[in-house]
């Protein structure tokens, strides 16, 4: 079954609002492949995303970074997946690894807003990846794997979830994971969900990757059989972005 490339853009907590529409506007004016070639969603922080929404050209969708794990209510500070729904926002990230590690979310936590979120009728684009530590332990495969059991186990419908492996050590930091190394994870997480969801799902399930894509080094990370797209960082703050967006394959 055919994945079609997903590239995402996670602008993470920058921007003002002048910003963010020139942003949105350099997006509108690119020529990119269509929309039968690739999906492109962009993160901008909560306070921009209905600015984003309007200004956005239709062919691409906007994500939230984040939402709150269950019904909303008397929590303060947090935004619900109603909310989201209610703005039209048709995407979520999750399990972002500033999040997991900064905010103290683990696994559980991270499993239960998908699960809370897919419920509601939101796509998730689910993070997955291990610290430098944990690689250099050779630990990599059963870090990213137990993360995305414990989705797994909270989950039946994968329709609607893209993963996207981000290492840790790759984000932010200039060290994208070369071809290979990417590659090798984005196999064993299908394989992963082979084994542990079903063929059907390992099948589909779009495995992205996340960890300082730029112009100069995503085509060929693109041109791995296991990676179906990006979720990018600082580059998509940039006109670069669209360089990347054209990767797609
Ligand atoms: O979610 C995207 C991400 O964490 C990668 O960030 O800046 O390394 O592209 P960056």
């Amino acid at each position: 079954m055919g994945r079609k490339f997903f590239v995402g853009g996670n602008w993470k907590c920058n921007g003002t609002l002048e910003e963010v529409k020139k942003l949105v506007g350099t997006l509108n004016a690119a020529e990119v492949p269509s929309e039968d070639v690739v999906e492109v969603v962009v993160s901008p922080p909560f306070v921009f995303l209905s600015t984003v929404k309007a200004l956005l050209r239709s062919d691409f969708a906007v994500a939230a970074q984040n939402c709150w794990v269950r019904k909303g209510g008397a929590f303060t500070g947090e935004i619900s997946v109603e909310m989201l729904v209610n703005l039209g926002i048709p995407w979520v990230i999750l399990g972002h690894s500033e999040r997991r590690l900064l905010l103290n979310e683990d696994k559980e936590f991270v499993a239960d807003k998908v699960a809370y979120a897919l419920s509601q009728g939101l796509n998730v684009i689910a993070c997955v990846g291990e610290t430098l530590e944990q690689r250099e332990a050779g630990d990599t495969l059963n870090v990213v794997s137990e993360q995305t059991k414990a989705i797994a186990d909270k989950v039946v419908n994968w329709s609607n979830i893209v993963i996207a492996y981000e290492p840790v050590w790759a984000i932010g930091t200039g060290k994208v994971a070369s071809p290979a190394q990417a590659q090798e994870v984005h196999y064993e997480l299908r394989n992963w969900l082979n084994v542990n969801v079903s063929p059907e799902v390992a099948a589909s399930t779009r495995i992205i990757y996340g960890g300082s894509v730029n112009a100069g080094n995503c085509v060929e990370l693109a041109a791995q059989p296991d990676l179906d797209g990006f979720l990018v960082g600082g580059a998509s703050l940039k006109a670069e972005f669209v360089d990347i967006i054209k990767s797609a394959t």
